[in-house]
């Protein structure tokens, strides 16, 4: 099978007004709520104990889904045990076929979905058409890797000795995702384990029911097999009801640190006769740094700390949260980030003028106007108070400075648009600071000397460094992506390693020599 070489889907250029008028139509023809069903191998129940709503207009259901239950999950596993063999005798180019014949299912859909993703996680257009573009990227690119790893590496042979190495799925995935990223994430992690010949069974965010089933959807029609790819909707107790099942041999998961953990721990308890140690892929969540030296260009550094912090009202996990400048030029990039952010939009996602949509549900909303009044007891807002839309869960985009160096909002991940800026002595000073974090996602520095590039790029502990550029936006394949310490197993989802977590690797030594024929 020759594919020609991956290269990124190319997201729409919604400054042209006949690409907004087409996701205006699909908006339009978008009928919801959806139902989404626990759907096991070609069985599906369905129910309404869970509800996703839209956080723009919280009256707005938009999905229904069915809360799946410790026994379901139970089934799915043995389901996909069951299709295990199959999948995995598969010829790796059939797999990957598949997987493309998703991708172009996805493509065929891009507007609905990228409106769905909207409705359900808030989601502004640009963001949505993205997140579209990166769950069809990441099935292109593995199907691609996949047939590259099959072919196993070049082994030192020397005479009378044939070695081979291959790698063999490791079996049954959980895979458990995030709703910030409701395609791309779940999509990912999951095309990762079917091109490498697992089988899935998917738990989708509880804030994200229909875009999990769109995701399940892709990969049925593209010719998964249905015993290959569960979708188990619920909460954080269908998770861990999955994680735990005895027939799961790799958890992949995104999402928080505490559940991250938990995951580990999970992992490392041995059910009674298991004969084979779980493997955990986790990605989970930063305190993500912009360090910005005196000789920055400040017309560059301003709308990169702006668009890293507050698009998609700082929900994403490589969103910037905390800014290191200089003490020379403290006061004039704080004056110029009040002022930029103080002009910030905010409003609705389906809004083109929107810049700050609102947060996924009511508890996050409350959670950042809790950090943003313990950063206006502590330290000094710089930027005002303003009016937000009445209902949905907006908050207001908040730049803070002059907090003490213990401050809880200069370690906690906020996860929404509150930004801080602390002055420092030099790049060193800064540097110091982000080593003293224990988690280590993206980070950002704006400077000009290419010494100090190079002496903060040997320093940065971080998964993901941007010189002289915004911190989020990761391109699969341009810019494998994930974090370091507390941030994750060290994955790079989207990059040329990542498969091989889903793997085993198997060496066949053979003895080539004859003393004798046999007749
Ligand atoms: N590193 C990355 O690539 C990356 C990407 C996106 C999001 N994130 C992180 O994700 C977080 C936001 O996402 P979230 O709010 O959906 O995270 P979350 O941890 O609350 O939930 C993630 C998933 O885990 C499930 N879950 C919850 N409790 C569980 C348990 N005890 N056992 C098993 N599963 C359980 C949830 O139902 C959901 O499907 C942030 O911390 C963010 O930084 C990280």
């Amino acid at each position: 099978m020759s594919l020609p070489p991956f290269a990124n889907e190319p997201v729409l250029e919604l400054r042209r007004a006949t690409e907004r008028a087409k996701l205006a139509v699909a908006m339009g023809e978008l009928r919801l709520p959806l139902k989404v069903g626990v759907w096991i191998g070609d069985e599906r129940r369905f129910g309404d104990e869970l509800v996703s709503t839209d956080p723009s207009d919280p009256q707005r259901v938009v999905a229904v889904a069915a809360r799946a239950t410790p026994d379901e999950a139970g089934a799915a596993v043995a389901v996909a045990r069951t299709a295990f063999g199959g999948w995995a005798a598969t010829p790796a180019p059939q797999r990957a076929a598949a997987l493309l014949r998703a991708a172009a299912w996805m493509r065929e859909r891009r507007a609905e979905l990228a409106a769905l993703a909207l409705r359900e996680c808030g989601k502004p257009w640009a963001e949505a058409d993205a997140d579209v573009c990166e769950a069809i990227d990441f099935l292109e690119f593995y199907a691609r890797g996949a047939i590259e790893l099959d072919a196993g590496p070049e082994l030192l042979q020397v005479p009378g000795e044939r070695n081979r190495l291959h790698y063999a799925p490791r079996g049954v995935c959980a895979v458990i995702a995030p709703w910030n990223f409701p395609l791309a994430i779940p999509m990912g992690m999951a095309a990762a384990a079917l091109a490498t010949g697992n089988t899935v069974v998917l738990k989708p965010a509880e804030q994200a029911p229909g875009c999990g089933l769109r995701v399940v959807e892709a990969l049925r029609a593209g010719g998964v097999p249905a015993g290959a790819i569960a979708l188990l909707p619920g909460e954080g107790d269908a998770g861990a009801a999955l994680a735990r099942h005895p027939g799961v041999a790799t958890i992949a998961f995104t999402g928080s640190g505490p559940v991250g953990l938990e995951l580990l721990r999970t992992a490392a308890e041995l059910a009674p006769g298991a004969r084979q140690l779980k493997r955990v892929v986790a990605e989970m969540g930063g305190k993500n740094c912009v360090i910005v030296d005196a000789d920055a260009d400040l017309d560059e550094a301003v709308p990169g700390i702006v668009a890293s912090a507050f698009g998609y009202a700082g929900q994403k996990c490589s969103a910037a949260s905390r800014v290191l400048v200089h003490e020379a030029v403290h006061d004039v990039l704080v004056e110029r980030l009040a002022g930029a952010v103080q002009a910030l939009q905010v409003g609705p996602p389906d809004d083109f003028a929107s810049d700050v949509p609102p947060m996924i549900e009511r508890s996050a909303q409350e959670r950042v106007l809790r950090y943003a009044e313990r950063a206006a007891q502590e330290g000094t807002l710089v930027t005002d108070a303003r009016e937000l839309p009445p209902a949905g869960w907006y908050a207001a985009p908040v730049v803070a400075t002059g907090l003490p160096a213990d401050s809880d909002v200069l370690r906690d991940e906020i996860f929404g648009p509150l930004l801080t800026v602390e002055a420092v002595r030099d790049v060193d000073d800064a540097c110091d600071r982000v080593d003293a974090l224990p988690v280590a996602l993206t980070g950002a520095l704006f400077a000009r000397n290419p010494r100090t590039v190079a002496r903060v790029v040997a320093r940065s502990p971080v998964g993901n460094l941007y010189v002289n550029r915004s911190t989020t936006g990761a391109m699969v394949g341009r810019q494998p992506f994930g974090g370091n310490r507390l941030s994750g197993t060290g994955t790079k989802a989207g990059g040329g390693d990542y498969l091989l977590h889903f793997v085993e690797p198997r060496v066949v030594t053979e003895n080539t020599l004859r003393h004798g024929l046999v007749v």
